[in-house]
């Protein structure tokens, strides 16, 4: 699928990932209309984009707003990444990723079928997996049980988008995404470890049972290159990849690193977390996803998961 020149749509763009994916779009000469409500995303996030004359900012709320079908006039793509990203707050709040994930998701299609946009790209999650038995977890995996709401509203949304694409000859890229991390990321365990560590350099608090979940984590440039490559490589109607590293870590190794990169020795704290040793309901313990597919079309990862935690510290806490 060619993207070079486009128009496109994203949403969620002001987002950690979404202004990335802004700033490689300008990149590739195409006309980029962004889509943000501005609740977790920020404007200063598409300083650069904003100087581009190919860019267009709209605050906008998915759910709240109308018009929609006038930013999509025109366009070949939808980039949608706007949602709650929070994993935990299902726990707290049962109906954000019903309303942020999927309701979000039917209004985007919606629109993109009012105004005859033929392609969407989604961005989900591993923790559509649930708790796979096989690890690393090859796309073709199955039953898929998460175990988070917001596992079940990405999950949701996927089998929407492929009904869509199916029923109005639409087509439709999903990426499962480890966790992602990099400059610009505004949540998770690096910044959780950042913001412990700023207030009491002597003690963290970690949530969960030593040595804590072990997961996969990938920079953001080896995420959108593998954004950017998966669809320039896919074949089917809806095209599904896996994207990580090819190794993972536990939580322990992350707080090491946090702890030497802001050359600090603190005590380790654990909280025991819950079910034995998750750090929330919903906290899947072991994610390793298989990206051999997306390997065996011409991307790889640069970063193992200790280097893209460490590059993600320095961005930070501005070291070098
Ligand atoms: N960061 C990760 O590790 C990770 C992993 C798997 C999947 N994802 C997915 O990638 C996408 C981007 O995640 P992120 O980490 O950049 O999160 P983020 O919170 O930085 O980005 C989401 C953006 O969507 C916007 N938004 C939310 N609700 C909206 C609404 N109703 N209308 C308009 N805008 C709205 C927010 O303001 C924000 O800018 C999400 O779909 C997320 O589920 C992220």
């Amino acid at each position: 699928m060619i993207i070079e020149g486009k128009k496109v749509v994203v949403t969620g763009a002001a987002g950690f990932i979404g202004s990335h994916l802004v700033d490689k779009l300008l990149e590739m000469k195409c006309e980029v209309v962004g889509i943000d409500n501005l609740s977790s995303g920020k404007e200063e996030f598409l300083r650069s984009a904003k100087r581009k004359k190919r860019f267009k900012f709209i605050k906008y709320d998915l759910l709240e707003d109308e018009g929609l079908e006038e930013y999509m006039d025109g366009a070949s793509i939808v980039f949608h990444l706007a949602a709650n990203p929070d994993v935990r707050i299902g726990e707290s709040n049962s109906s954000v990723h019903l309303e942020q994930n999927v309701i979000a998701t039917y209004v985007v299609l919606e629109a993109m079928r009012a105004m005859g946009v033929p392609t969407m790209v989604f961005t989900s999650t591993s923790t559509v997996y649930g708790e796979a038995d096989k690890v690393p977890t090859p796309e073709n995996y199955g039953p898929l049980v998460p175990i988070s709401l917001y596992g079940g509203s990405k999950l949701a949304a996927e089998a929407m988008i492929s009904s869509y694409a199916h029923t109005f000859d639409m087509r439709a890229v999903l990426y499962r995404f480890a966790n992602v991390v990099g400059p610009r990321s505004t949540h998770g365990v690096i910044h959780d470890f950042v913001e412990k560590l700023k207030k009491n350099p002597d003690e963290l608090e970690i949530l969960g049972a030593e040595p804590g979940t072990r997961k996969s984590y990938v920079h953001i440039e080896d995420t959108i290159e593998g954004i950017i490559h998966g669809t320039h490589v896919a074949q089917e109607r809806v095209e599904i990849y896996n994207i990580g590293s090819e190794d993972l870590i536990d939580v322990k190794t992350i707080a090491d690193i946090v702890s030497e990169e802001m050359g600090l020795k603190p005590k380790y704290r654990w909280t025991g977390g819950v079910d034995g040793g998750r750090g929330w309901k919903g906290d899947v313990k072991l994610m390793h996803l298989d990206i051999q597919k997306l390997m065996s079309r011409g991307w790889k990862p640069k970063m193992r998961s200790a280097d893209a935690v460490k590059a993600t510290v320095r961005s930070i806490i501005g070291k070098k």
